[in-house]
């Protein structure tokens, strides 16, 4: 019998940002130069494919610093951490290595800077989300008020209306937080806010390209993990960009044929933590299945790139 004829829509750019890549470097290095084991606290980025990858070469993932031995060297996720970490680690003389992402190393620094010019900070996030914690862990506990929906920004406890600033999360969606500022600025008209969006780059181009396809597919596929924030943005862009079906896959086995019974287009994208081998392995098992045609459509070209630090270069 043959294949129905199927158009894949790849979304352009879509996987890893330079920050996953410079992390998942960091790790690799750091086992290369030091040997197994070496700690990294929480999942170096949030994939279970690359996290399994990494253990297979010796890393050993663990959630806090109170699971590492003092003798062998740790790193610390993309995600950010707040600042009583690498105190506790330089406190029990440990070799770390951190690779928080520099963009969000750069929202720490716009955190602290606003606190020290007397301004009471906000964060728009997601509670509980690591890159969160590690945010309002750069000041101390209580000083940053989280704020994550419009309807928070009606009851968010500040001091002083007219002395406060506010950063985010770098991989929300643009368009909610867009949402959440214009509240934000409404409620409190002197708001300090950043110079340029606390949304990456690599966040913002993915929903751009998800943006694009959305409104031509039966369906769209987010290749990621449940725990990676931008992915799930990305599945709630795809749906609120027109897309009746949009899901979320670790990997092909996760795909639910049944939902996609009768369809003759979908649009496939990748979180910035999905590797690129999941991505094909999703279009293979397309290929199994229907007569494909694949059609890339780039929104944007990235050429962003991270070095690793010194510590691993020398
Ligand atoms: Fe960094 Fe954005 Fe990736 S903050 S880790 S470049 S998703």
């Amino acid at each position: 019998m043959s294949k129905q004829p199927l158009t894949l829509y790849l979304a352009a750019p879509r996987g890893f940002c330079a920050g996953v890549d410079r992390a998942i470097k960091i790790v690799e290095m750091a086992l290369e130069k030091w040997g197994a084991p070496v700690y990294v606290r929480h999942e170096i980025v949030h994939n279970k494919f690359v996290v399994d990858g990494l253990r297979d070469k010796g890393a050993v993932f663990v959630e806090e610093l109170d699971d590492c031995p003092d003798d062998r060297p740790v790193i610390f996720s993309a995600h950010g951490v707040a600042k009583s970490v690498p105190a506790e680690a330089t406190r029990r003389n440990m070799v770390y290595v951190d690779a928080t992402c520099p963009l969000v190393s750069k929202v720490h620094v716009e955190a602290q800077r606003h606190s020290e010019a007397g301004l009471q900070m906000i964060m728009i996030g997601h509670k509980g989300h690591p890159e969160t914690i590690g945010t309002m862990g750069q000041l101390p506990e209580g000083e940053v008020l989280l704020v994550e929906t419009v309807d928070d920004v009606t009851t968010v406890p500040v001091r002083d209306p007219d002395n406060i600033a506010y950063v985010t999360q770098t991989t929300l969606s643009v368009d909610d937080t867009k949402d959440i500022v214009a509240s934000l600025q409404a409620r409190f008209p002197k708001i300090v806010g950043p110079h340029k969006e606390d949304i990456c780059y690599a966040t913002t181009n993915r929903q751009e390209a998800v943006k694009a396809i959305a409104p031509k597919v039966d369906a769209m596929l987010v290749v990621g993990a449940p725990n990676s924030s931008n992915s799930r943005r990305l599945v709630e862009v795809g749906s609120k960009a027109g897309c009746n079906y949009a899901q979320l896959v670790m990997r092909a086995e996760n795909i639910d044929w049944r939902a996609l019974e009768g369809i003759t287009s979908v649009g496939i994208t990748a979180g910035a933590s999905a590797p690129e081998l999941l991505v094909n392995e999703v279009i293979e098992a397309f290929r199994d299945r229907f007569d494909v045609t694949v059609e890339t459509i780039e929104t944007a070209v990235e050429n962003v790139e991270f070095k690793v630090p010194r510590v691993l270069r020398t």
